[in-house]
């Protein structure tokens, strides 16, 4: 394929379906495997019932039984009762982990709860489906990856996208040179929320605040803080850049074929001031990776999507991942995929050509991994690898410089200050040996 000229680079985007040969491809790949007997039929504990865990848990129930609740909110686990009115309620995750009948553990958690609980989970001889982004800091990302290894359980991070077609596709052409030597990826994430000051307010009666923060510092309960807004603020989250970085810097690695690796270099930058005593997860920001080979990927906010991916401005940039190769370039996002060209979509690829593992289900996926003992399309590895991308935007924000990074060794060069945000000292009694 020639190198587009300037013009026809610029003007010959076409909105595309996926192919007619890629279509074709999909309709022959098996559909995961649903129970045939109660015996074959995993059971299920769901801890962290808020939306997506109750999402998670009902996508779950298509190959499994959910034998018991867990959420240190009363009223979100009634909620989850309502669907499941036989499953045990209970309000302490280590508790889940004594249940024998239990194989599965699904993680619908908070951010900073992720890690303890999968460690658990794996240390107690259950599987996880673990909601992105997989972990809090870096150093928690390295834990669980060991202990997956040790104990040899499945652990599928939620990047779900991994499991979609559209971003299958994109990655396989990069992957396969369609658009050339890849030289930049430009990755938009929706910003997120600039709101405050919040005032601090008496503990809801059904609330364990003291449980929920866990690990984190303990701080005046601010009902903002907690259920849905939490990914809004440094301490439990890190904001959109970590919410839907885990989706798209996913793919980025993922094209790239970086995915148990990363970047060599990072810097960025907030691109607005947070409201003091508000939200204090940077809502827009402006970062960039370089790899060794000399790929530069950007990410950045965008504000034409509203912080869950809603447009607020069609006409303005849409959320997605932007690879750009010397000969073209394809723009993947949620039920879309494009090309600088179409007929870089619409030629298959050659029997030679290198293909990525095909999941089509998600939570699927993991179903088959359990029976199967393989490893699902989104292991330990490969969510800890996509969390640190996203981890190290954070840090390079919130430092305020460029920074070197060892993505053999997993830690900064030659910089003490940066390598102390690789983990977190945790609010005592916990600590990773403490469940
Ligand atoms: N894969 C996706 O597309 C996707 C979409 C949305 C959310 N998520 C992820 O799912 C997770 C939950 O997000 P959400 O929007 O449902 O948040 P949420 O705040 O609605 O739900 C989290 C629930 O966890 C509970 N919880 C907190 N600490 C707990 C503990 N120690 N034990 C048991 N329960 C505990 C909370 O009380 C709450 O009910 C987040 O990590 C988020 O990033 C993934």
């Amino acid at each position: 394929m020639s190198t587009l000229s300037r013009r026809s680079f610029l003007h010959a985007a076409a909105a595309t379906t996926l192919p007619a040969w890629f279509v074709e491809e999909c309709r022959a790949q098996p559909e995961p495997a649903t129970p045939r007997s109660k015996a074959d039929s995993p059971n299920i504990a769901l801890v962290g019932c808020g939306g997506m865990g109750i999402g998670d848990a009902r996508n779950a129930s298509r190959f499994g039984k959910v034998v018991a609740l867990c959420d240190v909110d009363e009223g979100n686990l009634n909620k989850a009762a309502v669907v499941w009115p036989a499953a045990e309620k209970l309000r302490d995750f280590r508790k889940v982990m004594d249940l024998k009948a239990v194989d599965v553990v699904i993680c619908g958690t908070v951010d900073h709860w992720h890690t303890l609980v999968s460690l658990a989970a794996m240390r107690a001889g259950k599987d996880v489906y673990c909601e992105k982004p997989l972990t809090l800091t870096i150093d928690e990302g390295k834990r669980l990856v060991a202990e997956a290894a040790k104990t040899k359980r499945v652990l599928q991070t939620g990047s779900q996208q991994r499991s979609d077609r559209n971003f299958r596709l994109a990655c396989e052409l990069v992957r396969n040179s369609r658009i050339g030597k890849v030289k930049e990826i430009d990755v938009w994430l929706p910003a997120g929320r600039k709101e405050g000051p919040f005032k601090v307010a008496p503990v809801p009666k059904a609330l364990d605040w003291d449980l929920w923060q866990g690990p984190t510092p303990a701080v005046a309960y601010v009902p903002e803080r907690t259920h849905v807004t939490f990914r809004y603020w440094w301490e439990y989250s890190g904001g959109t850049m970590t919410d839907w970085g885990a989706h798209h810097n996913d793919i980025a690695l993922w094209g790239l074929g970086h995915d148990r690796s990363g970047p060599v270099k990072v810097s960025g930058k907030p691109t607005v001031e947070m409201i003091p005593g508000g939200f204090s997860a940077a809502s827009e920001y402006a970062v960039e990776y370089t790899y060794a080979d000399g790929v530069v990927h950007r990410c950045r906010s965008t504000a034409a999507n509203a912080w869950n991916g809603g447009v607020v401005d069609p006409k303005g940039q849409q959320h997605g991942v932007k690879f750009v190769g010397a000969d073209g370039w394809i723009f993947v996002t949620r039920g879309k995929i494009e090309a600088s060209d179409p007929d870089l979509l619409k030629q298959p690829l050659p029997a030679s050509a290198v293909r990525l593992p095909v999941s089509n289900d998600h939570m699927g996926n993991f179903f088959d991994c359990v029976k199967s003992r393989k490893a699902p399309v989104c292991e330990a590895e490969v969510g800890h690898r996509s969390a640190t991308v996203c981890h190290l935007g954070v840090i390079a924000m919130r430092l305020g410089k460029e920074l070197t990074w060892d993505p053999a060794k997993e830690e900064f060069v030659g910089d003490g200050e940066a390598n102390k945000w690789l983990a977190r000292e945790p609010r005592k009694p916990w600590s990773y040996e403490s469940v």
